[in-house]
């Protein structure tokens, strides 16, 4: 059986993961907080659907949660619980692999071959990077600036041909195709370009309840819905949720924050009770109170299974450390492969 790296008929190498016949997957989540509505259909939402027709490596990026120099005390109980979040949230371990990106020491040593294809301007336009510096000016780590070259070494590893990430994530994978790219026509065809994956048409992007930009874990966390609020929490975040007076005239245009109302509620509650919100609106009959406390049950009764099963899985430290090794086996196979190509390539091939 043909497996990883090798050459095909016409001397390209041929991109296979371990099931010849499903194309490679990989995605990570930061574990730098609580997992939210926005990670839940930006990311995980689609990673679930993958993991069947795919070779998926999903990962807690807890490298990259570095940036920002958290207490070392808190690292090992965030990474437990994102396994835990993208589990309850439907992730199988025994189908993909699930794995901590400290655990794939590959992944850095690619990170150091592509640092030196990567360009000091090119990460400095990078737009996360300048929000970043704008609002931490005192901690412009180098880390921050070469944050996509990471990201790159995350997926060219396994070379994966798809990245399911939210629509903030897109500027990232055009740099990691560029790096691919590059290496490539320096050092012969060896890494696939990667490409946003996602199984809607539209990108999801789930903006935060007070209207104030995208739902995230960092900012506002009173108008982010954390996979992890209780029910009352939900409720309130919810009921407190930005609106206006409503529209005045018949198919007005909606304003972004009322649209965000209307796709969390496509995404949790039944269809016709969207559309009857949704008709209320275009005939100005909506109120905008009773929307909400709708969406807020359906909310809550969406997102209890996923808390409870979560807080389950994180009492039980074995089956996490079980499913992380395993994950980290999976994961190590695949890169120590890429790893060796690469490096041969280069030119590193002394023995
Ligand atoms: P955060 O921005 O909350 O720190 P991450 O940067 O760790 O989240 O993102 C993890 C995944 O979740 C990425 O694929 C990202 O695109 C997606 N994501 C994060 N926030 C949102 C959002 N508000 N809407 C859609 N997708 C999101
Ligand atoms: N940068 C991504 C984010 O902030 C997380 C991430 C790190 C990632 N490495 C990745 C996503 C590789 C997809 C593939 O959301």
């Amino acid at each position: 059986m043909l497996t990883g790296c090798q050459h095909g008929r016409n001397g390209r190498f041929l991109y296979l993961a371990p099931d010849m016949n499903k194309e490679i997957v990989v995605s990570g989540i930061r574990s730098t907080g609580f997992l939210h509505l926005g990670n839940y259909f930006g990311a995980i939402h689609n990673y679930v659907k993958m993991q069947q027709d795919y070779n998926c490596y999903f990962f807690v990026a807890d490298y990259h949660s570095l940036t920002t120099h958290p207490d070392p005390k808190d690292l090992k109980e965030n990474v437990y619980r994102v396994v835990a979040e993208n589990i309850a949230s439907g992730i199988d371990p025994e189908k993909a692999a699930l794995y901590a990106q400290s655990d794939v020491p590959e992944i850095p040593e690619l990170y150091l071959i592509l640092n030196m294809l990567a360009y000091k301007g090119e990460l400095e336009k990078v737009p996360t990077f300048k929000d970043k510096v704008r609002l931490s000016p005192n901690n412009v780590n180098a880390g921050l600036l070469t944050y996509p070259v990471l990201m790159a070494a995350d997926i060219l590893i396994h070379r994966a041909v798809k990245v399911p990430v939210g629509k903030d994530q897109e500027q990232h994978l055009e740099m990691a195709r560029n790096f691919a790219v590059r290496f490539n026509s320096r050092y012969g065809d060896f890494f696939p370009e990667p490409n946003v994956f996602r199984f809607d048409q539209n990108t999801v992007k789930i903006m935060s309840l007070d209207g104030e930009g995208k739902m995230s874990k960092s900012e506002n966390t009173n108008a982010t819905i954390f996979l992890s609020d209780d029910d009352d929490t939900i409720r309130k975040k919810i009921m407190k949720a930005k609106t206006d007076s409503g529209p005045t005239a018949p198919d007005s245009e909606m304003p972004e924050y009322i649209q965000n109302l209307f796709l969390l509620m496509h995404m949790v509650s039944k269809p016709e009770v969207t559309d009857t919100f949704r008709s209320a609106f275009n005939n100005c009959h909506i109120r905008y109170g009773d929307m909400k406390k709708q969406l807020a049950e359906d909310m809550v009764a969406f997102v209890k299974p996923i808390r409870e099963k979560a807080a389950e899985l994180q009492k039980d430290e074995a089956q996490i450390k079980r499913i992380l090794r395993n994950g980290a086996e999976k994961a190590r196979a695949s890169a120590a492969e890429t790893i060796a190509g690469a490096r041969k390539l280069i030119g590193i091939n002394y023995y």
